[in-house]
């Protein structure tokens, strides 16, 4: 099987809502991610493609860490999906990678990601609280809220409630 990952072309905006669609089983996900692209600056968005078909789909956008007076601007990874039937093959691990050499090559600071407390860490993420960095979220489980530092000289020292755009508001 051949997978290609690369940047979201307006050809793909059907597939990616399919992709999540089917992965999480409800409209929220697919929903916000059609809102993120119209409103949200810097909009990532990366397809893995098998056959022309968009069969995985990574999403971030940024996140503001409320520190001090000088708040630190990184990124939301999420949501991200892979079709069930392509599930469990390496696509999410690839996404994963590819974006986050993405966003290293941008210099940004750090990402937060709400999701599987056992798939996140093998690429570098940890409980966000371990770092001081807050959830903007009420009753979430720790386990699920991670970061990942990117800049340890920036962030030394930094710590606060991490803001994601306003249109995640809706979606949880
Ligand atoms: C999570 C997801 C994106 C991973 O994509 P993938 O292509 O299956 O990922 P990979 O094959 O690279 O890696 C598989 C790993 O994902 C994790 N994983 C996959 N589905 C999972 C699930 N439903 N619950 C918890 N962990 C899951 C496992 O840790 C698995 O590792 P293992 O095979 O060593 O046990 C995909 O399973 C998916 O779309 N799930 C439904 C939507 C979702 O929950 N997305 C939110 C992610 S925060």
């Amino acid at each position: 099987m051949k997978v290609s990952i690369r940047a979201e072309t307006p050809a793909d905006i059907e597939g990616v809502r399919a992709v999540n669609l089917a992965a999480f089983k409800q409209p929220v996900e697919a929903d916000l991610i059609d809102r993120l692209r119209i409103s949200s600056p810097d909009f990532i968005s990366l397809v893995a493609v098998n056959a022309r078909q968009v069969v995985g789909n990574i999403v971030f956008t940024p996140a503001t860490l409320e520190s001090g007076q000088m708040p630190i601007s990184g990124m939301a990874l999420g949501p991200m999906a892979v079709l069930p039937a392509f599930q469990r093959k390496g696509i999410g691990s690839t996404l994963v990678q590819l974006g986050m050499a993405l966003i290293r090559q941008r210099s940004v600071p750090f990402v937060v990601v709400l999701g599987h407390p056992n798939f996140y860490p093998r690429f570098g993420f940890a409980q966000s609280i371990a770092y001081g960095i807050e959830c903007p979220w009420p009753g979430i489980p720790k386990e699920v809220f991670m970061a990942t530092i990117l800049d340890e000289k920036l962030m030394a020292g930094r710590k606060g409630l991490v803001r994601y755009r306003p249109e995640f508001d809706s979606a949880l």
